[in-house]
């Protein structure tokens, strides 16, 4: 799609990866960002970064009359970005309960929720013959799991299930759907993590790339394209390779 004059909404964008894709997309020219938090002074930073161009807009993804506010007020919309996201870590059996449901409300639930709320201004903007597009940030454990990430390897999962779906409910109303699936990312959810990680603002460029190029599965770092080649030529070997 062209970033270049397109209005874009990014879940999350207060910091990590969200606030690095809102950047990206004020770099690559996109007319408005609306910066979507749950608590919009974390967006100050940003607002000053935007030049005009950042609209602060009050979003938990996971309460349901925030959505329909923070969608009423978006008239205009070419581009969701589904990056708001919640990790528990631990193994299947030790696990947190809560915050395993705490990962599938963020991770799945209200990607779901959030895309329908947001879905009428999208659609009007596909039937005004521009690009309309939804980015899911996944991640590329949703593939496979790693030892440690069961329960948010399962949100994301079901993620990865949702974006599939919609990809095919949504190409009719010309609306591209596309997943993005990073390896580890130097955020603050991957502070405890021993693992590689990669610069968000290296990933959110790719990611806009890609999105530019129209490529609707992406792998945005060394990592998880490395993974998706396992993957791609045999699913049961990303399982052994992430399991060991
Ligand atoms: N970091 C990684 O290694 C990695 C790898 C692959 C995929 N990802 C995915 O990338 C996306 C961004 O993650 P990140 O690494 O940037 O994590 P992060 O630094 O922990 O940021 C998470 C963002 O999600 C927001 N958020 C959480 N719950 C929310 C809710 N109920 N409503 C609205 N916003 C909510 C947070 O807002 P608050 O500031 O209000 O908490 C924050 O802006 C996530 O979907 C994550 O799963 C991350």
């Amino acid at each position: 799609m062209q970033i270049h004059g397109s209005t874009a909404l990014v879940t999350g964008a207060n910091r990590g990866l969200g606030a690095q894709l809102a950047i990206t997309l004020l770099d690559a020219g996109a007319a408005t960002v609306y910066a979507a938090a749950r608590d919009t002074d974390t967006l100050r930073p940003l607002v000053q970064a935007g030049g005009g161009r950042v609209v602060p807009v009050t979003l938990d993804v996971t309460d349901p009359a925030s959505v329909r506010a923070a969608a009423a007020e978006v008239v205009d919309l070419d581009l969701l970005v589904n990056n708001a996201g919640s990790a528990t870590f631990g193994d299947p059996l030790g696990a947190d309960l809560a915050g395993a449901r705490s990962d599938l409300e963020v991770n799945y639930l209200a990607l779901l929720h959030t895309t329908r709320a947001f879905l009428p201004t999208l659609e009007a903007a596909a039937t005004a013959g521009r690009a309309a597009a939804i980015l899911n940030i996944v991640s590329v454990i949703a593939l496979a799991p790693a030892p440690h990430t069961t329960v948010y390897a399962a949100s994301k999962a079901a993620a990865h299930s949702l974006t599939q779906s919609l990809r095919a409910t949504l190409a009719p109303r010309g609306i591209v759907v596309h997943g993005a699936y990073p390896g580890g990312i130097d955020t603050d959810m991957s502070a405890g993590m021993n693992a590689v990680k990669a610069d968000a603002r290296v990933v959110a460029e790719r990611i806009v790339a890609a999105l530019a190029a129209d490529t609707t599965e992406i792998y945005p770092d060394d990592a998880s394209a490395a993974l998706a080649a396992i993957y791609h030529a045999d699913p049961r070997q990303l399982e052994r390779t992430l399991a060991g």
